[in-house]
C-alpha cells in the first residue's frame, strides 16, 4: 500500500523528496494575501465516543469545554489580529466532536472572528443527532448558523448496533427540521457496512430527503489502524457496485453531485469544508492551508490551553510545500469536487495546468476517468471510484499514520509521509 502512494507521490511531485511535517511553525501567518480563504473551528468534545471514528475527541464536560473555548478565542484573536483590515473569507466550517453541545457558545465564537473576517458564504455546523431539537436549533440560528450536517450514519437499526450507535428517533427529528428551517441540512451516512445492500442505502437517502434534508453525505467506512472498531470494510468488488448503484439512483432522481460523495436536491444546497484553497484552522487538530505551507494544530486540549497562556500558536507540525507537492495537494482536492476548471489552476500557480500535468490529463482521459470540454474536466463513474479507491490508500497511509502519532504525542520532532 505504501509502495503505492510513495511512487505515485514520486511521479506526481517529480521528486524523491517526501511530504516532511517538522516541529517548527510561523507564529505570524500569511494569510493576509490568500484568496479565496476559509475558516475551520475544532471542538472535540463528544457524549459518547463511537469507537470506528478517528477524529480528534475527548468526553464532554462542561468544564473543560468552557475553558477550551476560552482558549480558543483567545486563539482566534491571537491568529485575527495579524491582520490590519478585516479580511474577506469565503465559509467557516465547525467540526468535530460534536460541536452543538456547545450550542450557547458559539455567537462568542462567531463574535470573535467577525472582529477579523467578514464571512461571505454562510456558516456550517456538525449535530449529532441527539442534538437535533428545537432548542439547539433555535440557539445555533441565532448565532448566525445557515448549515448544519447531522451524522446519522444510518436510518436502521440493525446497522446502529453494529456502529454501536443509538437508535434514530426519526419524528423527532423531523419535527424539529421542519420548526427551525436552515438553507443547507445535511445528513451523514456510512456505507460499505458489512452485508449492506443497495435497498438499506436506497431506504436511508429517501427517509432523509423525507425527514427534511436537502444535501447528504454517504462515506464509506474506513478502517483506521488505531481504532477500536472491529467493523470490517466491504470487499472492493461490492463496495463499487454499491457506489455505482447509489450515484445512479441519486443521479436519476434529479440530485446534482456536488463531490464524491456527497447530493443535493437543491443547487444551493451545500455543505463541504474540504475544497477550499486556502483555509485557517482554529482549535485542536485543526488544519491551516496556505499557498506555501500546511500546519497542524496539536491534538491534546491541555498542551493547546498551555501554548495559548504563553500566547503562542498551538501548532505542533509543518509542512512547507514544494511547488509540484502544492499543487498535487490543490489537485486533489478540487478534483473531489468531481469537476475541476484548468483556468483556476491557471490563476491560482501562475502556469497552465497543460504545461504541469497535460500527460497524467491525457492518460486520465484515455482511461475513462475524466471527460473534457474546453479546460473543463468532469469526473466519470469510474473515475470517482478509482479516487474513492486511491483516497483510501491515501488515507490509510499518511492520515491514519500521523494521526496515530499525533493522538499520542502533542509536539512530535518530525513525521515523514
Ligand atoms: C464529527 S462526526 C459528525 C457529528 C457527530 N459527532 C456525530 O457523530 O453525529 C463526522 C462524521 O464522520 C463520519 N465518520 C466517522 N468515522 C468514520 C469512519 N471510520 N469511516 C467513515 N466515516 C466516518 C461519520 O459519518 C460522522 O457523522
Ligand atoms: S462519530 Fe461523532 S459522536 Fe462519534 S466519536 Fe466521532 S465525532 Fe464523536
Amino acid at each position: 500500500m505504501n509502495i503505492l502512494t510513495n511512487l505515485t507521490r514520486m511521479w506526481l511531485t517529480r521528486s524523491t523528496k517526501p511530504f516532511i511535517f517538522k516541529s517548527e511553525y510561523d507564529q505570524q501567518l500569511p494569510f493576509e494575501t490568500c484568496s479565496n480563504l476559509g475558516l475551520y473551528v475544532h471542538i472535540p468534545f463528544c457524549k459518547s465516543i463511537c469507537n470506528f471514528c478517528p477524529y480528534c475527541k475527548v468526553l464532554y464536560s462542561k468544564e473543560i469545554s468552557d475553558t477550551y473555548i476560552d482558549h480558543l478565542i483567545q486563539e482566534i484573536h491571537l491568529v485575527g489580529n495579524q491582520c490590519s483590515d478585516k479580511k474577506k473569507v469565503t465559509s467557516l466550517y465547525f467540526g468535530g466532536g460534536t460541536p452543538a453541545l456547545v450550542a450557547n457558545r458559539i455567537s462568542e465564537i462567531i463574535n470573535a472572528l467577525n472582529e477579523h473576517f467578514i464571512i461571505t458564504d454562510g456558516i456550517g455546523l456538525e449535530l449529532h443527532p441527539d442534538n437535533v431539537t428545537v432548542e439547539v436549533l433555535s440557539v445555533l440560528k441565532n448565532a448566525g448558523i445557515t448549515k448544519i450536517s447531522i451524522g446519522i450514519q444510518s436510518f436502521q437499526n440493525k446497522y446502529q448496533r453494529i456502529l454501536g450507535r443509538k437508535i434514530i428517533d426519526m419524528n423527532s427529528i423531523k419535527r424539529a427540521l421542519h420548526a427551525v428551517p436552515f438553507e443547507t441540512v445535511s445528513m451523514d451516512f456510512i456505507f460499505a457496512l458489512p452485508k449492506q445492500t443497495f435497498d438499506d442505502l436506497k431506504f436511508d437517502i429517501d427517509t432523509a430527503f423525507s425527514l427534511g434534508a436537502n444535501h447528504i453525505a454517504i462515506y464509506p467506512l474506513i478502517d483506521f489502524t488505531f481504532t477500536d472498531s472491529n467493523v470490517k470494510a466491504m470487499p472492493k468488488k461490492e463496495k463499487r457496485e454499491l457506489l455505482d448503484s447509489i450515484t445512479t439512483y441519486c443521479l436519476n432522481k434529479g440530485y446534482s453531485r456536488s463531490s464524491i460523495w456527497t447530493f443535493s436536491s437543491e443547487p444551493e444546497a451545500k455543505y463541504s469544508s474540504m475544497t477550499r484553497e486556502n483555509f485557517l484552522g482554529f482549535g485542536c487538530s485543526a488544519t491551516t492551508l496556505l499557498y506555501d505551507q500546511f500546519k497542524i494544530n496539536t491534538f491534546d486540549v491541555a498542551a493547546y490551553c498551555k501554548r495559548i497562556d504563553q500566547q503562542m500558536l498551538p501548532s505542533s507540525l509543518t509542512l512547507r510545500f514544494t511547488q509540484r507537492q502544492r499543487m498535487i495537494y490543490w489537485l486533489f482536492w478540487t478534483i473531489y469536487s468531481t469537476k475541476l476548471n484548468s483556468r483556476d489552476f491557471e490563476q491560482f500557480f501562475g502556469v497552465p495546468l497543460q504545461k504541469m500535468y497535460g500527460f497524467e490529463f491525457w492518460i486520465a482521459k484515455k482511461l475513462g476517468f475524466l471527460t473534457e470540454n474546453n479546460g473543463i474536466y468532469t469526473m466519470t463513474l469510474k473515475g470517482a471510484f478509482y479516487y474513492h479507491y486511491y483516497e483510501n490508500f491515501y488515507t490509510l497511509s499518511y492520515i491514519n499514520k500521523m494521526w496515530s502519532i499525533m493522538r499520542k504525542e502533542a509536539f512530535p520532532d518530525l513525521i515523514q509521509l
